[in-house]
Order: structure tokens, then C-alpha cells, then sequence
């Protein structure tokens, strides 16, 4: 094909790839099979890596990602990103709308659902998307632009020909909970824990660097605000209906995902509906913004130092529903740390049916002195796990049953203890007590430890039962033949891959090593520094409590945990069946340090970075001969913040007197 031909076929596949993305994610209304899309979207991909220079920067193709962003630029907001002022109650709302009648007389309000995701900002010039850029501090944010392609609900190229030349287009990036479902069920495949909720989860993945791992997880976004010196009209209504002929999805007033009102009756008729309704959407609301409609009448009404005047937040009260306690039971975990789990008369609660709800620990039984047959309340807030916050004392049935934490192991009978200064009660048990062994075995073989592929929590429990595995050694001596024997759900491909993915295990580098054997506050950072500092497991084997503590990561806690865990005959006993089965025991390479700039420092790093993971910041720091430790003390050096490092950490270290750098000063300071 020559250049002018393919030049034609390029526009002609990306108009039609757009067409079809758009009648999907916007309209939900698709008119083609999925694998004929594909089909298209292959056939662009070809004729761009044939032509290179013909690609154009907003062609459908990067909605599926691929660039690497090293570091999100800087970028101010040509219109400033403000926040709303919040409140709670129909008085407050009322309080509003008369100040707003006292200033302006009467006016028409828009009510719009608040969508709990992250704000974004969209720049278009000649109707194409130039930048996006997330809120940052309002008047500067990060320029996210490779991301925000990936998100189909967003058009690259506006429809039509009536849009203005310059225009910010203001939204909310969010998981549906559908979405957010299907990452966490990945998640859980993937041995790694689940995420907690889908706003927090929609910022990290907003923020990170492979464009294509963004495109994976699958982002939406819903528009809120306009902003434009040539804006087609003056009601805020009409130009966010509007932009439903460029190409974005719009809030559809028939499903009252918008609505207008004349007073505050009409604006609470809009609230109430969505405070019983809300959970009937695809993605989590908070509340509800009432906005003045008339653009002139907001720019009379104009801004305080941080919000506008002419909008505010309804905020839904965190979710709670009341049931019936039926009991509670008490779990065991890895660490024979017992948990208390409130067992309860099945609720609906935020879009949910709850069964069961966190207890934490024999103290905060005793504060809700929870008798069985209580009527309970339960709460969601933003998580996933629900929590017991209170007891309807009213409603407590005559000769009900107190709650009593157990004082022996509930699966075991072994007399718990309670560490001093710990909230948790523990079964010392540990080598005998059925689902302290097992947790040990999923730990250990979990992917950050062992990651023994084909091996999770039910195929663990049935080994255990079948007594195939008693321990983690256990695990080396399996075969083929035995596992077969198992029957029902075993075949030859199951039975290989777990074999295989043990024998594979014996590759896996001491430090993993160290983390999977489960020593009591040991854990995966941890093991790496203790790896790295002594070398290989004999060292640590001999070492003292005392010798042990003079490692930077590790205190008297840790140095008495580790001493324990190297004193039990029964440790040994299995530590000398791994080493016999060949498992890594000492650090492969050690590396030098990458320089000494940071050494004696003591730092903490708190939110989240554009150039850097958690544990990549971590690592960078160890490699400059740093020390990271967890909290803000007068010991700390200084703190490297990300964004969102929250305002508590930010105060104690303004109170403590300890400097905070941003990312890029760290960058500086070391060099790189
Ligand atoms: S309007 C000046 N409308 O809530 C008004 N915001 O604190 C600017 N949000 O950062 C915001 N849904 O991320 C507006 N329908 C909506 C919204 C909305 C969610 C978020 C937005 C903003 C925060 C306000």
C-alpha cells in the first residue's frame, strides 16, 4: 500500500474504531461484535507500524497504552480546580440556597450526582485532547495525559464542529464497581491481596507509569464542568448536555442522573431520591452537588478563598444498617493472632448483602459489650469489610448471653495469652493447632514468598487433610502419584503444575525465603533488610537478641521473635528439610550501595509517588546507605512526601520540627 492510500485507510479505520468505542462506553449501545472490532483496531495497529510518522497521537490504537511515563510533568490549570464546601444536613443545604436567594434572588439550581472518584481536568484545543492533568493542588496538577487515553469513555477527537477552540472539560475518574470486582478477583488469582476500595484504587492506578497495565484495569469517567471562554451557553445544565454531541457521557436526565430545581424542595426531592437510590448505580457516589445554573449568576456570586459560592456538597452519611447479632466466632490466623468475627442475620447494606463484620480484638468486644441477639449497627465506610460500631441497648432480649473472649484456642484448647502492650490475643499452639499450620503453609507458599503456582488456601487444607502436608518441608517431598490419589478435581495437568511449581521454588532468593517462613513480625521488608544485613541463614541462626537489635529494622519485638522462632526444635527440624531440599539459604549477590548520600539518615516516606513504587522509593533509599523507618519521631532526618500524604503526618512533622521534601528534592539530593 502506498502512503497516500494508507494515509486514507488510517483516518477512515480511526473514524470507524472511534464511532464504535463511542457507541459502547458512551451510548452502550454497540452495533459490532467485539472481535470485529478487534479486527479493526489490528488493522490500524499494522498500518501505523508500517508508517510510523502517519500515526497520529490521538489514534484509537493508545487507548490500549504502552507508554511508559518516567515522571508526570507539572502542569498549571489554565481555570483553577477548586473544591466544594460540604455539608450534611437539610439545614445546611437551606442555609445555602437562602444565601444564595439574598444575593442574587431567585435562581435555577442543578443537581448532579458527586461521584467518588479523582477529579481530572481534560484539555482540548481544535477538538482534539491535548492534556490530561490530574486536580493536584488546584492550581497546578501532574499531566497524566498517556492514562487518561486509556480511558474509552473519554473521546480523543470531539464530534462535531460547534465545540469551542479551547475548552477544559472537568470529571471524575472512578472504577464501576463491576470493574473494580473483576481487578480484585484478578488479584486474588495473582496471590495478592485485594484492594480496599475503588476510589483509592482509581488514583494509584491513575498515577501509574505503564500506560498499558492502566489500560488493563479498565478506568471509567463522568463529566461534572466546562470550562471555556466561548462556551455555547450560559446555563451550566445546557452545556453539560451539550457535551454529549462532542462524545462524552452525559448524566441522563430521564434517569435523574441530573436534574434542575427552582427552591430547596426540588433540590432535597433530588437528594433523598439518591440517598436511598444510590446503590442501584455502577460506581460510588458520595452525595450530591447542587450548582446555580446561570454562569453569569455564579460569576456574581463568586468564590471564597477555596470553594465556590455558587455550589455545594450534600454528603451521604457513611452507611449503616442495623441487624440481628446471631454470633460470634473467633478465628485463627497464621500467627495464632485470634480474631473476633460478628456472624450476622444477612443485611443489605451499600449495594451489598452482609453476613459477617470485623470485631478487631477482645478489647473492642468488651467496649460494645455485645451480647448474642443484639440488634447491631454496622457500618461501611469507603472499605469493603464492615465493622460492628454500636449496640441498640433498647432492643436487647431479656437473658440474653454476654460475650465472653475465649480464654482457650478455639480450634485447639490451648490457654491463649495476650502480649503485653498487643491488642490481640494468640494461641501458642503453633505446631499443633490445625489452622495455625495451614495459614502457614498458604503464607509460605504465597506469591511475594514462595509463589508456588497451582497451590491456594483450599487445595492447602485439603493437603493438610489428606495428612499429605503437615508442614512447609512437607511440600518438597510431594509427587505426582500422590497427589493423583487425591481424586476428585486432581488431574495429570493439576497434580504436574503444583510439583513443578514447587520444585521451581527452589530458585526463589533468600530474602523471599526469609519472609515465607512466617517468623512472627517478620515481614516481607523486613526479611529483605535482615537478608541483606546477615547473609545467609546460619548467621542469623546464631545470632543473639542482642547482636540482632543492632540491625537497623529490627527492636526488641522483632530480635525476640526472630531468637524464638531459631529456638524451637521444630523449626529446625523443618529449616534443615529445606535446606536439604535445596531451597536458597543465603543472598545470591550482595550489592554494594549505590552511594552513601543518605547515610545516618533516618527518613519516612508517606504517600504516593510519580517516579517511584512504595518499595521502590524504599529500596533507593537503603541502596544510598538510608534508614526508612515507619513514623515521624525527632529521630526522623526528614520525610519525603508523596501526594496525599495525609494532613495528621504533615502536622506532626511540622510540630516535631522535621523538614518535609517533595519528591523531586529527593530525586535532587540523591542525584539520580
Ligand atoms: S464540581 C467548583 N461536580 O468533588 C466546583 N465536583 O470537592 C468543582 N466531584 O474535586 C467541582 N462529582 O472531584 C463537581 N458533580 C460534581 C462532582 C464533583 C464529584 C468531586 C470533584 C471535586 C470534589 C469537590
Amino acid at each position: 500500500m502506498d502512503r497516500e492510500h494508507a494515509l486514507r485507510r488510517i483516518a477512515e479505520l480511526s473514524r470507524e474504531i472511534e464511532r464504535h468505542n463511542h457507541l459502547y462506553y458512551v451510548e452502550a449501545a454497540p452495533v459490532i461484535s467485539d472481535r470485529d472490532f478487534d479486527h479493526l483496531l489490528k488493522e490500524l495497529e499494522e498500518l501505523e507500524a508500517r508508517f510510523p510518522d502517519l500515526a497520529d497521537p490521538n489514534s484509537p490504537t493508545k487507548r490500549v497504552g504502552g507508554d511508559i511515563t518516567k515522571s508526570f510533568p507539572v502542569v498549571p490549570h489554565r481555570y483553577p480546580m477548586l473544591s466544594l464546601s460540604n455539608s450534611y444536613s437539610r439545614e445546611e443545604v437551606a442555609e445555602f440556597v437562602a444565601r444564595v436567594e439574598k444575593a442574587v434572588g431567585s435562581t435555577t439550581y442543578v443537581m448532579e450526582l458527586k461521584y467518588d472518584g479523582v477529579a481530572i481536568s481534560l484539555t482540548y484545543a481544535d477538538g482534539q485532547l491535548v492534556r490530561g492533568v490530574t486536580r493536584g493542588d488546584g492550581e497546578k496538577g501532574e499531566e497524566i495525559t498517556a492514562n487518561i487515553r486509556t480511558i474509552r469513555a473519554i473521546p480523543l477527537k470531539l464530534r462535531g464542529h460547534d465545540w469551542p477552540k479551547e475548552m477544559e472539560v472537568r470529571g471524575e475518574v472512578v472504577f464501576t464497581r463491576k470493574q473494580f470486582d473483576k481487578l480484585n478477583e484478578q488479584r486474588r488469582r495473582d496471590g495478592e491481596e485485594p484492594y480496599a476500595n475503588p476510589r483509592n484504587t482509581a488514583a494509584g492506578t491513575l498515577k501509574l507509569q505503564d500506560s498499558a497495565e492502566v489500560a488493563r484495569r479498565g478506568l471509567d469517567n463522568f463529566i461534572y464542568g466546562l470550562q471555556s471562554d466561548h462556551l455555547p451557553s450560559r446555563s451550566h445544565y445546557q452545556n453539560v448536555l451539550k457535551a454529549h454531541e462532542w462524545g462524552f457521557r452525559t448524566p441522563d436526565p430521564q434517569r435523574r442522573f441530573i436534574g434542575q430545581a427552582q427552591d430547596l424542595e426540588g433540590i432535597m426531592a433530588f437528594i433523598d431520591h439518591w440517598d436511598t437510590h444510590r446503590h442501584q448505580l455502577e460506581m460510588d457516589i458520595d452525595g450530591v452537588v447542587v450548582k446555580v445554573d446561570d454562569l453569569r449568576v455564579q460569576e456574581e456570586l463568586g468564590l471564597t478563598a477555596k470553594s465556590p459560592r455558587w455550589a455545594i456538597a450534600f454528603k451521604f452519611q457513611a452507611e449503616q444498617a442495623l441487624t440481628v447479632l446471631r454470633n460470634v466466632i473467633f478465628q485463627v490466623g497464621r500467627t495464632g493472632a485470634v480474631t473476633p468475627v460478628a456472624e450476622l442475620e444477612p443485611v443489605l447494606l451499600a449495594g451489598t448483602t452482609v453476613k459477617r463484620a470485623s470485631l478487631f480484638n477482645a478489647d473492642q468486644v468488651a467496649r460494645l459489650d455485645l451480647h448474642i441477639g443484639d440488634t447491631v449497627r454496622v457500618e461501611k465506610a469507603g472499605e469493603i469489610i464492615p465493622q460492628v460500631v454500636g449496640v441498640e441497648l433498647k432492643e436487647r432480649p431479656a437473658h440474653a448471653h454476654r460475650v465472653h473472649f475465649p480464654h482457650d484456642c478455639p480450634e485447639c484448647g490451648t490457654p491463649l495469652i495476650r502480649l503485653e502492650g498487643e491488642a490481640q490475643h494468640y494461641c501458642p499452639n503453633e505446631h499443633l493447632c490445625p489452622p495455625q499450620i495451614t495459614r502457614r503453609i498458604e503464607h509460605f507458599v504465597a506469591r511475594k514468598a514462595m509463589d508456588i503456582e497451582g497451590l491456594g488456601g483450599e487445595t492447602v487444607e485439603e493437603l493438610f487433610r489428606a495428612g499429605l502436608v503437615r508442614n512447609v518441608a512437607d511440600l518438597y517431598d510431594l509427587t505426582e502419584a500422590q497427589l493423583l490419589g487425591l481424586g476428585k478435581g486432581w488431574g495429570e495437568k493439576s497434580a504436574r503444575q503444583v510439583v513443578e511449581g514447587v520444585a521451581a521454588s527452589r530458585a526463589i532468593p533468600f530474602e523471599q525465603v526469609l519472609f515465607a517462613l512466617g517468623i512472627r513480625h517478620v515481614g516481607e521488608t523486613v526479611a529483605k533488610r535482615i537478608a541483606r544485613a546477615v547473609g545467609d541463614i546460619d548467621t542469623l541462626m546464631g545470632m543473639g537478641q542482642e547482636e540482632l537489635e543492632r540491625i537497623d529494622v529490627v527492636g526488641p519485638v522483632i530480635a525476640e521473635s526472630i531468637v524464638d522462632f531459631f529456638a524451637a526444635p521444630g523449626n529446625r527440624a523443618v529449616l534443615e528439610r529445606l535446606r536439604s531440599a535445596g531451597l536458597q539459604f543465603a543472598v545470591l549477590e550482595r550489592k554494594g550501595p549505590a552511594s552513601d548520600k543518605l547515610a545516618g539518615k533516618s527518613i519516612v516516606v508517606s504517600g504516593v509517588f510519580r517516579n517511584f513504587s512504595r518499595d521502590g522509593i524504599k529500596e533507593t533509599i537503603e541502596a544510598h546507605g538510608g534508614k526508612v523507618s515507619g513514623s515521624i519521631s525527632r529521630k526522623t532526618s526528614f520525610v519525603v512526601a508523596g501526594d496525599d500524604m495525609g494532613p495528621a503526618k504533615r502536622a506532626k512533622a511540622e510540630e516535631l520540627g522535621v523538614p518535609v521534601i517533595d519528591e523531586d528534592e529527593f530525586t535532587r539530593m540523591i542525584g539520580e
